[in-house]
């Protein structure tokens, strides 16, 4: 796909991911329009774009009448990722609140339907798959796109709501031709992202010093924290690449358990700090990593960010830009708000 004059927009593209998907779709040479009601996002994150006449900016809720209808006009390709959406703490804290991206996907999608857009991009998740696969953290399982099926068991309304997403967009293809991919994300981390989500609550942490040095869970909960470069080149290549609603992991193979990351963020930053462990917080699965084989096959896609390096990198990161006294007076909200 020739992405050049291209006109796209980026739903949330405020965020954290759809920032870093809007860098590399102007840099790319795209005409591109964002909308987002910075809920969540943050406007500073495209300022520059905005100020450079790169792209166009709408504030706006899409769940609101009209909203959805004034940003899809003209657009070719969709990328959706405004969602109400935070961290483990946000997810399973706010069920009502996660309920709502159920108007507004299906808001989203019927604009785009009416505008007769090329193609949607659905910003998924890993929260689709099945809780009672993700248990026993010591079981060696990658969780491959046919594992979402019946019995479902999605994780909280959140996963539910990017389940019916996912379904409402393979419909929308079958009975009425709509082109559309969607991305299962999984632990998307990196520059820009936000203290509700594991990476960055335990950098922030080590940026305050804090001891002892809470961490949520047990500590052997596995994830496969994926970097946010790899996630944006996915996105992309399932924009070139699927039309008929599949949807596709985009994670690393790496096993990485949350005790082992928080002990390398203290080696990293020099801390020598007592690791309290939390069990009694919101934790979600006790093993989530992706089959990316699918991803492989069809995208030509893999991660190319070892964990160990693109920690580091949102380390330095997150060292160099943030100021520990007003961290240290948010923080506490910011773990389970967004
Ligand atoms: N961060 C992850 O690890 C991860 C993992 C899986 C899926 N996702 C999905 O990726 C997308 C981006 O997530 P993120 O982590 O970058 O940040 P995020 O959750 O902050 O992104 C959501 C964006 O949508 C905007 N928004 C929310 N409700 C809106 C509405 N009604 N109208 C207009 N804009 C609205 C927010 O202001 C924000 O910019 C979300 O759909 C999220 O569910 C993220």
């Amino acid at each position: 796909m020739n992405w050049q004059d291209r006109p796209v927009l980026v739903t949330g593209g405020a965020s954290f991911i759809g920032s870093s998907l809007v860098d590399k779709l102007v840099c790319l040479g795209a005409r591109v329009r964002v909308v987002d009601d910075l809920s969540s996002g943050r406007v500073e994150n495209i300022q520059a774009h905005i100020d450079a006449k790169k792209m166009e900016f709408i504030q706006g809720d899409l769940r609101e009448a009209g909203v959805a209808g004034r940003a899809v006009e003209g657009m070719s390709v969709v990328f959706h990722l405004a969602a109400d959406h935070g961290g483990r703490g946000y997810v399973d804290l706010h069920q009502a609140a996660c309920a709502t991206n159920l108007m507004l996907d299906g808001t989203i999608f019927k604009a785009c339907l009416n505008a007769q857009v090329d193609k949607v991009v659905y910003a998924s998740s890993g929260c689709v798959y099945p809780n009672n696969l993700q248990t026993d953290p010591n079981q060696i399982i990658y969780l491959n796109e046919d594992m979402v099926g019946p019995p479902y068991d999605a994780d909280n309304m959140y996963g539910w709501a990017k389940l019916m997403g996912e379904m409402t967009l393979r419909a929308f293809y079958h009975s009425w031709g709509m082109k559309s991919a969607s991305c299962r994300y999984f632990t998307a981390y990196g520059p820009r992202g936000v203290e509700n989500h594991a990476v960055i609550a335990m950098t922030a942490r080590a940026l305050l010093g804090q001891d002892p040095f809470v961490v949520w869970g047990t500590g052997e909960q596995v994830r496969n924290w994926t970097f946010i470069d790899d996630i944006v080149e996915g996105t992309l290549l399932a924009a070139e690449k699927i039309d008929d609603g599949a949807a596709v992991n985009l994670g690393t193979m790496e096993r990485i358990k949350v005790i082992d990351a928080a002990r390398e963020i203290l080696r990293y930053t020099g801390r020598d700090a007592r690791i309290e462990l939390h069990p009694e917080m919101p934790t979600g699965p006790y093993n989530r990593v992706a089959d990316n084989s699918l991803a492989k096959k069809l995208l030509g896609w893999e991660p190319k960010v070892k964990f160990i390096d693109g920690l580091h990198r949102t380390i330095d990161w997150y060292f160099s830009t943030k100021d520990p006294k007003q961290l240290s007076a948010e923080l506490q909200r910011m773990l389970t708000e967004r």
